[in-house]
Parts: structure tokens; sequence; C-alpha cells
């Protein structure tokens, strides 16, 4: 059978990224052909790259003017990977790959989800309003922020004395566990 070919995105660091592409490394079913990225500096290039996994960079005005659409469309991508990708995704990008877009969220969605709630914000939100617990949702995106279908969350408890970055360190910490295995189980 035909492995299937996964595309991630990702804006940042890309520790999610690396463990996804460890675990597709030499997979029987499924390879990330490609990595993508909005910003030149991204820690995720180094990950691609130790994996010899090509990268390609776009800016937002690209994005929205479809050449990242166009990229996925001529690597034939089956499943596209949001990992820590902080840029709305457009309309058409969306319309043209239906059911076929993962996002992780680093919070218990509906709860602290949409503009501006990416990183630190959700961590630093979380923690002013108290919460005794936190966790991961992974979704399929749809034309509305983090509104897609959830498929998958984990929690975390939270102790009083957790700064923003401990619950941080406490969420990407569950986000390495369970991706991964997550993506392989859809796929
Ligand atoms: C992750 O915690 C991910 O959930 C978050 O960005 C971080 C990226 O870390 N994504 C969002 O906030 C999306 N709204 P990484 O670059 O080390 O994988």
């Amino acid at each position: 059978m035909k492995k299937k070919r996964i595309i991630i995105l990702a804006s940042g660091g890309g520790s999610n990224a690396a463990k996804i592409l460890q675990h597709f490394q030499n997979h029987a079913k499924a390879e990330v052909v490609m990595v993508g990225s909005n910003r030149k500096a991204a820690g995720v290039q180094e990950h691609a790259h130790s994996h010899q996994v090509p990268m390609f960079f776009f800016n937002r005005e690209e994005l929205n003017e479809g050449k990242v659409l166009s990229v996925l469309q001529k690597m034939e991508a089956d499943l596209i990977v949001l990992a820590g990708f902080l840029l709305k995704v457009p309309e058409e990008l969306v319309a043209a790959f239906p059911n076929a877009i993962l996002n992780i969220h680093p919070a218990l969605l509906p709860k602290y989800g949409g503009k501006g709630m990416y990183g630190m914000n959700v961590h630093k939100a979380v923690k002013e309003a108290g919460e005794t617990e936190s966790g991961i949702t992974i979704h399929y995106v749809n034309q509305h922020y983090d509104e897609g279908q959830i498929l998958f969350q984990a929690k975390t408890s939270l102790e009083e004395s957790d700064t923003p970055e401990i619950i941080a360190k406490k969420v990407l910490a569950l986000e390495h566990l369970h991706f991964a295995p997550l993506i392989e189980s859809i796929l």
C-alpha cells in the first residue's frame, strides 16, 4: 500500500514537529514528506534537516494567496499537521483539505481558544483564571480558529504554585506523548 504523505506546518521551536518526524521515520504506513514554516529562523528547520526532510518557507501574504495550497497539492499531501503553527489557515486551504488538517492546541478547548490564544498567552490565561487543570486538544481545522471537531484531549492537574512556565512544560510533555500516536491512529 502507498504510504500516506504528511506535511507539517510549524512556526517555532518545533519540538512537536521533531517528535512527529521521529515517529514516522522508517514507518510502514506514513512518511513526513515536507515541513513548511512562516519563519526563516524557526528551530523546526534543524529538525527537518536532521531527518532529511525538505523545507519550504512562506509569509502571511503567500499563505493567503495560495502558495501553500499549491505546494500541498503538488506534494500530494494526505494529511497536514499544524505543530505550533500560528497563522490562520485560509478558508480556501481548509476547503481543499476537508478533515485532513490537524491542529494541536495547548489547552482544553473550547476554553482558551481563538484569536491571540497561542503559546504562553494560553498558559498565562489559564493561570490567571486559577484553573486546577489544563491539557491538550487535538482537533481538525475548520474555517474558525480552534473550533473544528475535537479528536482527542488529555488533562494534567495544576498546583496553585504552578507558574505559566511550569504549566507550559506540563502541557508540552502531554503533547509530545500523544500527538504522533494520535496522527498514526487516524491515518
Ligand atoms: C505547542 O505548545 C502548541 O500546542 C502551541 O505552540 C507550541 C509549539 O511548540 N500551539 C498553539 O498555541 C496553536 N494555537 P513547539 O514549536 O515546540 O512544537
